[in-house]
């Protein structure tokens, strides 16, 4: 009986479609949000931004050319995928169980399916750091374009503060947290009470607990920069010199 029951249940898990069905419905949210990001990245790729008074848009520093890693990172993060399974696919309307079924009274079935990717976030994460560097010698170069100088320019202060949202961001990561200290089961025993590593595993969780603030902040940081380089690249006198010095 038990076999039986256990049978029907594995028949059943193989014959659900591999796309979830969020992904195949006329759902005007989520088709609307997927053809105006099509439209960006056509855009970005066909307008693409020079280096200008040595600021590099941080979009195509190397974001564009990394594109899959960098949208698999986010659109695994967990900030988001709550706002995109909560407001995009309305399901579940939140994590209360009697709210987890849509209005048309189906379970949630994130993580399985092809949102199974959703469990990969810790391997996007690898690659989301690797690609910090990359920001922080754009800085290097902002600093440095003119020959002998140092020079700070207003575009130059957005890119530091562009550079730490995004390092912020990725290491107020959960797996990053968890990665830092999660699987230590006793943190109140004596040998981990005052360890180095519980005190790093703390300062993660404080700014873990406001990962889905620094989530969006990163992002619209990214698209404000890119605005800014795209006005001084057309020619506006928006980026003032705020310190120089010869070295
Ligand atoms: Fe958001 Fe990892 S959970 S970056």
């Amino acid at each position: 009986m038990v076999e039986n029951v256990t049978a029907t249940k594995n028949t059943n898990e193989t014959r659900k479609p591999l796309i979830p069905v969020e992904l195949t419905e006329a759902n005007w949210r989520f088709w609307s949000f997927v053809l105006l990001a099509l439209i960006a990245i056509y855009l970005m790729t066909l307008y693409q931004v020079p280096v200008v008074q040595g600021l590099t848009d941080p979009f195509y520093s190397p974001t564009i050319l990394v594109l899959p890693l960098v949208a698999g990172f986010r659109a695994t993060c967990y900030a988001y995928r709550k706002d995109y399974h909560r407001h995009l696919f309305n399901h579940p309307n939140a994590c209360n169980t009697d709210v987890r079924k849509d209005w048309k009274g189906r379970k949630y079935t994130g993580e399985t399916r092809l949102f199974r990717i959703e469990n990969y976030h810790r391997y996007f994460w690898y690659t989301a750091v690797a690609i910090l560097p990359f920001f922080y010698y754009d800085l290097y170069i902002a600093f440095t374009y003119q020959a002998g100088q140092f020079t700070l320019s207003l575009g130059a202060l957005l890119l530091v503060l562009n550079a730490l949202w995004v390092t912020i961001y990725t290491f107020s990561c959960h797996y990053f947290r968890h990665a830092t200290g999660g699987n230590i089961d006793c943190y109140s025993c004596p040998v981990n009470k005052k360890s180095v590593r519980r005190g790093f595993f703390n300062k993660i969780s404080a700014i873990n607990h406001h990962h889905e603030m620094f989530a969006w902040i990163s992002l619209a940081s990214f698209f404000l920069v890119d605005l800014f380089i795209r006005g001084v690249a057309a020619g506006l006198s928006i980026n003032p010199i705020l310190l120089s010095f010869k070295w």
